[in-house]
């Protein structure tokens, strides 16, 4: 395919070459009208010289791109010009799955981190009858700021209500012998390693084929190696089909038995033994976050409850939670004053606790954010926090992955147990150059300074 640099798709300028794979070539592009940047990928051609399949294909991504999860590669666009079939998504600055486990830049915490994400947004498409079906560590991409986005579902396929026969369209056509070139385009759906055994079998596959793909993504996360692999795609198929995966908790040490657990739930032959769909296997994963997190198993109903109570009081508030509080205050004063023959003493001790109870309220912000600071800067690559309202930069040696995902995870908890104020956003840097590293030393709200940290005086102005 000839390089479609410097050209134009519809309103997208098309700037540079990101990538290959199996069905197309990414640029990275620009859209000229919401002047922002794209992905766009252009399908092969043989992908798309069948008009049935490319009608086929324009009808599931319309339905993906109605898909709208932060940890879901937004699509923007589908359709064709200069003939050629492309899908414009969101662009995702940062790496794939499958390059951080190349450079081991993941831990236990950062591997369930990120196979919870992308659960928790397969878990909407799966609600809607839409099944990825070509989840794997090359699909996935983590942006610096520790969010996960799940690429690809324009090639997702869009469950109809089983047809009379209770195959699904597309296996029919595998199964037809007339339509063998289109055998090959359909078994590009899906890298063999990923597979589940019923896509390897050519059999009808439904959400729960999407968990065992994610099940394999999340072992190899873990293990830094798959479970299913043979020296050629029909081995690796057989592996998938009739072997059981080594227990990662025989290739790793110290690993949690729960992790084990939800790996073999996963990874079942049949698809009926497998969590159903994405949602089930989201619950486990955020069971097991919590219970790594917190080194024991706690279930907290009760501050489940109250957060939840908090959060409708918050967002179903015309006043916003403040001038309810606020309101509040003043009509139990008043209420005190006018029906309650109390001394004036004990009205001013009252007034003295509230005023104590609303100080301790709003500080709390800054007492979690110090309780960050400390954790934070017990890892060793971490050279300053520095604190800008609710910005927080935490300057590193090398950003890794591990890294980034813990730091946007505990943001995440304090946002979460912030009752009323602005949420807290979080960066990690790696890339300032000395004069801008030192600038934020300079500043206010530097939170924590490594022991090694030089702080130079700023240079005086050159006279002339
Ligand atoms: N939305 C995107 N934003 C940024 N980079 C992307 C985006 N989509 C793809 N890429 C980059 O382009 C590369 C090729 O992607 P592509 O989807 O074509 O290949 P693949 O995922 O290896 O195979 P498959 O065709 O099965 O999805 C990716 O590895 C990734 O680096
Ligand atoms: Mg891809």
């Amino acid at each position: 395919m000839n390089s479609l640099v410097g050209k134009k798709l519809k309103h997208f300028q098309i700037e540079k070459l990101l990538g290959k794979g199996g069905m197309g070539v990414v640029y990275l592009g620009h859209d000229t009208r919401l002047d922002r940047p794209v992905a766009v990928k252009v399908l092969r051609p043989d992908v798309t010289e069948n008009r049935n399949r490319r009608r086929r294909f324009l009808q599931e991504a319309r339905a993906a791109a109605a898909l709208n999860h932060p940890a879901i590669a937004q699509i923007y666009d589908v359709d064709e010009a200069d003939g050629v079939t492309f899908i414009a998504m969101e662009f995702v600055e940062g790496k794939t799955v499958s390059r951080l486990i190349g450079n081991r830049e993941l831990d236990l915490v950062g591997a369930v981190e990120i196979a919870l994400h992308v659960a928790e947004g397969l878990s909407q498409a799966h609600k809607a009858n839409i099944v990825h079906r070509d989840i794997k560590s090359d699909n996935i991409m983590l942006t610096r700021d520790g969010h996960t986005k799940l690429l690809d579902f324009g090639l997702a396929k869009l469950l109809e209500p089983m047809p009379d026969n209770g195959e699904s369209e597309i296996y029919r056509d595998l199964k037809t012998t007339k339509t063998m070139s289109e055998t090959r385009a359909g078994m590009i759906l899906g890298t063999t390693a990923y597979m589940s055994p019923e896509q390897a079998r050519g059999m009808p596959i439904n959400q729960s084929s999407d968990v065992f793909s994610l099940g394999i993504v999340l072992y190899e996360m873990i293990a830094g190696e798959l479970p299913f692999k043979g020296d050629t795609p029909i081995d690796t198929m057989h592996a998938i089909t009739f072997e059981e995966a080594r227990p990662v908790t025989v290739i790793r040490k110290n690993l949690p038995p729960e992790i084990h657990r939800i790996l073999l739930r996963c990874l079942r032959k049949r698809p009926e033994d497998r969590y159903p769909e994405a949602g089930a296997l989201a619950d486990d994963l955020k069971r097991l976050k919590r219970e790594i997190e917190s080194g024991i198993h706690r279930s907290d109903p009760v501050s489940g409850i109250f957060q939840r109570v908090i959060d409708w009081v918050k967002f179903s508030l015309p006043f916003g939670f403040k001038g309810i509080t606020g309101l509040g205050v003043i009509l139990i004063l008043a209420a005190i004053v006018v029906f309650a023959k109390v001394n004036y003493w004990a009205l001013g001790a009252y007034a003295l606790i509230l005023l104590f109870i609303y100080r301790y309220i709003r500080n709390r912000k800054s007492r979690m954010l110090k309780k960050f600071t400390m954790k934070v800067s017990q890892f060793p690559e971490v050279r300053v926090i520095s604190r800008k309202e609710d910005q927080i930069t935490v300057i590193v040696d090398q950003a890794m992955a591990k890294l980034y995902l813990r730091i946007n995870s505990m943001i995440e908890a304090v946002n979460k147990k912030l009752y009323f104020g602005k949420p807290v956003k979080a960066a990690v840097r790696d890339d300032l150059s000395n004069q801008e590293f030192q600038k934020v030393l300079r500043e206010p709200g530097v939170m924590y300074v490594r022991e090694d940290v030089v702080i130079k005086p700023e240079s005086e102005p050159e006279s002339s």
